[in-house]
């Protein structure tokens, strides 16, 4: 079990989320070593996580940023990222984002539609610069991952079907003010497995090669986020397999003279250092379970209640003899999807200890609400 200041934690207002540093800047020494080694370059996707101190932490480390909105790419440079370390993503951008992003001069915007890339230009033009372009092509790949984080299937609201990318690559070089640098490629989230980046290798390295063939050399690519996490043991794992993710790239696209390969990590950087810490405000013994009332709900991590995702659950503060029980861990708003765990085995818990949620730093502290009017969940940096 990690070790945590459970002191501090005992004279903190709860809920609240707990980022371990050290294992954050671990990760990205092990994440920057492995991309290094074949000079890819890594875009954090900040709508994981964006923290100021866990962003500072990242830009430090050298990493690039994937936005998604126009307040991601403000709070990105109001960090101190450079914008030509931004690449900026997304099916909906509005005008006053595309305005925003081009001002500040960001690298690369990931185009999902023609009628996007339209607006682009004609705002390009309208302010006198150039907008580079990669396009987000849809490339039919099953992620094997839950259906809400799937998004390489063919008829989907993100990116181009590739029965359409002749034409709009045709329309790219007809639109003065657009400069197109690559193609990007984004297949889901939480992937485990290796498989469906060989897939996605092989589609691009065909995609190149009939483009080549016509003479069109994409500067970059971009094969988006999507390395998954081990959130039934985050102790064995606390660092994901960089290596192994860079290395089947290596492996399986075959890049030419002059292409770079980008990427857009989130979950895999930011997840294992951060755990929501929460107080039990009671044990309720119901007819045939027990059930462990916290006072973090849904609100404070809406993964479980959104994805059916699970967390590792800890009683951080129970004595280490306790004897085993079967609980149900549940939050305190008004949903029956306001759970964390059924089934629980936790140390006998009581009013008053404190459980942490653990890999809870990837999707957890930014996608909290106020439901309820509740206030949102604070952060503990250690
Ligand atoms: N690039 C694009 C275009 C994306 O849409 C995403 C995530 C990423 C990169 C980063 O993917 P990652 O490396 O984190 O897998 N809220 C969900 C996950 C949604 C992911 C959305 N897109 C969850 O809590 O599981």
């Amino acid at each position: 079990m990690t070790q945590f200041p459970i002191d501090l934690f005992k004279t903190t207002d709860t809920p609240f989320y707990y980022y371990d540093m050290g294992l954050l800047e671990r990760t990205l020494k092990e994440l920057t070593h492995a991309s290094g080694r074949f000079g890819y370059k890594v875009h954090y996707a900040m709508k994981a996580n964006a923290n100021p101190a866990i962003l500072a932490a990242i830009r430090e480390a050298g990493l690039g940023i994937d936005a998604v909105s126009g307040p991601e790419i403000s709070r990105a440079l109001e960090c101190g990222f450079a914008p030509e370390s931004i690449v900026f993503a997304g099916v909906g951008k509005s005008d006053a984002e595309i305005a925003l992003a081009l001002e500040a001069g960001i690298a690369c915007f990931n185009v999902e539609s023609e009628p996007e890339l339209d607006v682009i230009a004609e705002i390009a033009a309208r302010m006198g610069v150039t907008a580079r372009v990669a396009l987000r092509v849809n490339p039919n790949i099953d992620a094997h991952t839950h259906a809400y984080i799937t998004t390489g299937l063919s008829e989907n609201k993100f990116g181009i079907a590739l029965e359409r990318l002749d034409s709009i690559i045709e329309r790219c070089h007809a639109l003065a003010s657009i400069e197109l640098e690559g193609l990007h490629f984004h297949i889901g989230s939480q992937i485990t497995e290796t498989e469906p980046f060989v897939m996605l290798s092989e589609t691009i390295n065909s995609l190149i090669d009939s483009y080549a063939s016509r003479g069109i050399l994409f500067r970059s690519i971009n094969v988006g986020g999507g390395l998954g996490i081990d959130y039934g043991d985050p102790d064995r794992h606390p660092v994901p397999d960089f290596n192994r993710y860079f290395e089947t790239f290596a492996r399986h696209l075959r890049l030419r003279d002059g292409q770079t390969l980008h990427c857009e990590l989130g979950r895999s950087v930011v997840a294992q250092c951060g755990s929501l810490i929460t107080r039990v405000i009671y044990v309720k013994e119901g007819l045939a379970k027990k059930f462990v009332i916290v006072d973090a709900g849904m609100t404070d991590l809406i993964r479980p209640a959104l994805y059916q995702a699970h967390h590792k659950i800890e009683n951080i503060t129970a004595a280490p003899d306790s004897p085993i029980d079967t609980y149900d861990v549940v939050g305190p708003i008004c949903e029956s999807s306001d759970c964390f765990g059924v089934g629980e085995r936790l140390p006998e818990t009581h009013r008053g200890d404190m459980l942490a949620l653990r890999s809870a730093g990837a999707y957890g502290e930014i996608m909290s609400s106020q439901y309820n009017c509740r206030r949102l969940p604070g952060s503990l940096i250690g």
